[in-house]
């Protein structure tokens, strides 16, 4: 029995390592330096497969979808999959009171009715290569940070011109890794003809809406389905009726076989944003100050919003996907909190830089650590207040208008915009110290005896007051604000450059990934549930059974179309699997990123995770951090059987 007990804890002690590694956002072109871990954990494939410039690989298959989301090809005709929430703005703007898209879904019967979508572009990765030597080309030690932040530019602007002379839709970009440690030339192919080709109503898309929103189980059908179209000689070309569908140098295959726990997946895609190497102090101010601070003035801003949402249904129209962002944001940060709280991200990290100031003594390194904790004391103040104006002043649709800013009278409701002005502008009053305030603010003040209301009411009615307060605080916002905050995260960042390489001395054995950064990334772990409570375990499959249990005509977000509820009613469809969960790290902007398995096949489509897990952004904890995944069969049974869109599966290539 004890020497089971002894085995036992040593095979815990060499598997923790390995399960810990689902941790990453490993850059494609490097991804030769995971593909051991990756092959050992079930991937079949070669690195060559996930990436490379002298064949297709699946990179050929993945776009950037807008500015911000994922797309995947599936198909040799320009077929591409990305969420529902990603075309949302494309399918409303194609909808309107006779086609409403958004409510009854789209369906387009053959390739010439599918929609155009002006402004939208996608973009290929041609290549990605490191370019640090070119970059920092000049470079003096005893240069400033600005002036070596203008040198980057100079070498990466000549750098960027010299690639995109070959014109054809190609793009250039320059990344900063690891703080400036290292920068990345990423050579992009844009198609700027990209057409709607599906999407299934709301009630499906968005199916659960703010409810089920960061939350598991999830049932949501986040898919839509466009075409990228391209010029005679398959290049991008601007929209055109002659255009023709754009052949792939690869598309992905789908999987029908379906996922279990313990399946390894990946997700290939482009994470937006992470801080997994801050500072402790970083995280404190994130986990004391900003997260709870722009939490509580957004639950007073949503609790206005929602009032009048609840008494009209045109109102609710009107600010439903305004609700939906501040509402995003705001569930993500409370998730965000209690994890960083309860995985004592803080102490964690104290003991860390304890530890690597130790090693540190008399190194270049040494003092690092304190260093950036100066710096963020003199920081944090300023970037509260920063965060201030961008969560009051700017949440003022009025005041937007009078900074000059374009705001859809069609979707504005003017009782819902002075209540938040008083209770955003009170909160802002009473938060910040004076000195952060414009003059003209403080006059105001004075003037109506601090009396929020009856300011309000002028501002509301005499369009130069709203237009004074306005031009004042953006002015102060401009030129007071940014410019500190950017000096002092200039500073914090010239550390950080050290700190990171620090960081990679003190742990040699350690794999490193650069924050993400909007960048391709592969992400890889495998299928599994989680425990989000005290004898609670969540496993990682949810079924059509589930929609039908939540399915309530009288809840808007749990309210499915009729279809379903008769499609249901046939019989054989009660384990028809919705949506997944995995261990894959991944972050806002990985959205529509293709999931597959361990053989490179499509099984799932990305779209969120579980807002336990949300501080994977500064820490990854594999015990409760999870993605979730619109299993690709669902979006198959919504194609076939709702859109009775089946004539779509004839271009798409099935693995098994
Ligand atoms: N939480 C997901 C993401 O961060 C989905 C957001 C869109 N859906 C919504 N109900 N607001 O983007
Ligand atoms: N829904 C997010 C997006 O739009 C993905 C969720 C997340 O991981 O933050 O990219």
């Amino acid at each position: 029995m004890k020497r089971r007990l002894v085995a036992a804890a040593l095979l815990l002690c060499m598997t923790a390592p390995l399960l810990k590694a689902d941790e990453g956002m490993w850059l494609p072109a490097l991804i030769s330096q995971r593909i051991e871990d990756m092959q050992a954990k079930g991937f079949k494939l070669s690195a060559e497969d996930i990436y490379s410039v002298n064949q297709a690989s699946l990179k050929d298959a993945v776009v950037l979808f807008g500015s911000g989301c994922t797309g995947e090809l599936v198909s040799d005709q320009g077929l591409l999959f990305t969420n529902h929430h990603c075309g949302y703005s494309y399918i409303q703007k194609h909808s309107s009171v006779e086609h409403d898209y958004l409510k009854d879904g789209f369906w387009a019967l053959s390739q010439a009715d599918e929609l155009p979508n002006p402004g939208l572009t996608v973009r290929f990765l041609e290549r990605m290569e490191d370019v640090t030597a070119i970059i920092l080309k000049g470079y003096k030690s005893k240069m400033t940070e600005d002036q070596r932040q203008a040198l980057v530019k100079k070498n990466a602007d000549k750098l960027k011109a010299q690639v995109e002379k070959e014109g054809n839709g190609i793009k250039a970009s320059v990344e900063a890794l690891y703080y400036g440690n290292q920068y990345f030339l990423f050579v992009f192919r844009e198609y700027r003809d990209v057409r709607l080709v599906g999407a299934p109503p709301s009630s499906i898309g968005k199916f659960g809406g703010e409810t089920d929103n960061w939350m598991w189980p999830r049932h949501t059908g986040d898919f839509s389905i466009f075409r990228i179209y391209a010029g005679p000689d398959n290049l991008p070309a601007d929209y055109s009726a002659d255009n023709v569908p754009y052949q792939p140098k690869r598309f992905m295959k789908i999987s029908t076989a379906g996922v279990k726990e313990g399946d390894f997946t990946f997700v290939y895609g482009c994470p937006g944003s992470t801080q997994e190497y801050v500072h402790s102090e970083a995280v404190r101010y994130i986990q004391d100050v900003s997260d709870p601070e722009k939490i509580a003035l957004r639950t007073t801003r949503l609790g206005i919003m929602k009032k009048y949402m609840d008494q009209s249904q045109a109102v609710r129209i009107q600010y439903s996907s305004k609700y939906a962002s501040v509402a995003n944001a705001w569930k993500k940060w409370q998730g965000e909190e209690k994890g960083l709280r309860k995985n004592r991200v803080v102490p964690v990290k104290q003991d860390y830089e304890a530890r690597f100031e130790e090693w540190a003594r008399g190194t270049r390194y040494a003092w690092l650590t304190e260093m950036l904790s100066n710096l963020y004391a003199q920081r944090n103040p300023i970037y509260r207040a920063y965060e201030y104006y961008n969560e009051t002043v700017r949440a003022v649709e009025k005041i937007q208008k009078g900074m000059g800013r374009y705001v859809n009278p069609k979707d504005y409701y003017q009782p819902i915009d002075e209540e938040i002005f008083v209770a955003m502008m009170e909160a802002f009053d009473k938060a910040l110290d004076d000195q952060y305030k414009p003059a003209y603010f403080l006059e105001k003040r004075e003037e109506y005896n601090g009396d929020m209301v009856a300011w309000k009411n002028a501002v509301f009615a005499n369009d130069d007051e709203a237009k004074a307060l306005a031009v004042a605080l953006d002015k102060h916002y401009a030129q007071e604000i940014v410019p500190k905050v950017k000096e002092l995260s200039q500073a914090i960042t010239l550390r950080y450059r050290d700190y990171m390489q620090g960081q990679m001395e003190f742990e040699p054995g350690k794999a490193f990934y650069p924050d993400a950064n909007l960048t391709l990334r592969v992400a890889y772990g495998h299928v599994e549930g989680y425990s989000p409570a005290d004898a609670i375990y969540y496993r990682p499959v949810s079924t059509l059974k589930g929609i039908i249990d939540k399915d309530n005509p009288d809840i808007f977000d749990y309210n499915i179309p009729q279809v379903l509820r008769d499609i249901y009613a046939r019989g054989g469809f009660e384990s028809q699997p919705v949506c997944f969960l995995a261990t894959n790290h991944t972050t806002g902007g990985n959205s529509g990123s293709p999931v597959l398995n361990a053989d490179g096949n499509l099984i799932g489509i990305n779209f969120d995770r579980v807002w336990e897990g949300t501080m994977s952004d500064l820490v990854f904890d594999p015990e409760i951090c999870r993605n979730i995944s619109l299993d690709v069969r669902y979006l198959l049974f919504i194609i076939k059987e709702v859109g009775h869109a089946g004539y779509l599966f004839d271009e798409m290539e099935f693995a098994d």
